[in-house]
């Protein structure tokens, strides 16, 4: 029934690798991304983000939402902070003549305080569906609070996100499936990363079994790049020669 949806997020050039692996593709939109400089441990300058947003143009994008941190302690943002930066954001994707449309979300993450914070307002929905895209710790324990927090954002209209939804332990085993599935019944949607190489490849490793469970239901809703620095893979740290001194030093 919902065949087109598996079809409009895996591999679909003829031939090649990521329609033989069926790998999980950017659309036209990319719902998760660290693209505001210098918020977060995303882009860390205007012209690092220019080139992220011409990186995703290249690869189809053409709806990006910017999807910061607000990770309290860690990532310590606003919404007034998101909003300032976004709309410097939105001036220099103008000056650069690049042609994608910016929605300002937040990447939240789900702590003992999200539902008090959601109560008060403290969040960032983006886009038509007024998605709140949160995240939550990767461990082999779920959270407590979590169908809380999906109750709390769809009481008041808006539509959970669960972001990167392949990375938690503990939606992995026969107890965390059914919990997945309690959070579908609750009115959660669910976001995966696209494939990098053999990363996030469906059946491949936790992750990619964890997205191939998700595939045979259809329950894949939304798919982001998570980019946070101007690489295909763009993941933070990896060319961080400060970061690689030390690990090293
Ligand atoms: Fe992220």
């Amino acid at each position: 029934m919902f065949g087109w949806l598996k079809r409009k997020f895996t591999g679909s050039t003829e031939g090649s690798a990521a329609e033989k692996h069926g790998d999980i593709m950017l659309g036209e939109r990319d719902c998760h991304s660290h693209i505001i400089p210098g918020i977060d441990d995303g882009s860390r300058t205007m012209a690092e983000s220019l080139k992220m947003l011409a990186l995703l143009h290249a690869e189809g994008v053409r709806t990006l939402a910017a999807t910061s941190h607000m990770f309290p302690s860690r990532f310590d943002n606003q919404p007034d902070d998101l909003q300032r930066g976004f709309e410097a954001l939105e001036r220099a994707r103008d000056d650069a003549g690049i042609e994608l449309t910016l929605q300002l979300g937040a990447e939240h993450y789900l702590d003992e305080d999200f539902v008090a914070r959601i109560k008060a307002g403290c969040i960032v929905p983006f886009g038509p569906e007024s998605y709140v895209l949160f995240e939550t710790t990767t461990g082999a324990h779920a959270p407590s609070n979590l169908l809380d927090a999906v109750h709390e954002i769809r009481d008041r209209g808006m539509v959970p996100l669960v972001a990167h939804i392949e990375r938690y332990q503990y939606l992995r085993d026969e107890e965390g499936h059914e919990m997945v599935e309690d959070l579908r019944s609750a009115g959660a949607q669910f976001q995966v990363n696209r494939t990098v190489g053999k990363a996030n490849r469906p059946g491949l490793g936790g992750r990619g079994r964890m997205i191939a469970w998700l595939q045979a239901r259809d329950w894949i809703d939304e798919v982001g790049s998570d980019l946070h620095r101007p690489t295909r893979e763009g993941r933070p740290y990896a060319g961080d020669e400060l970061l690689l001194a030390q690990r090293s030093g």
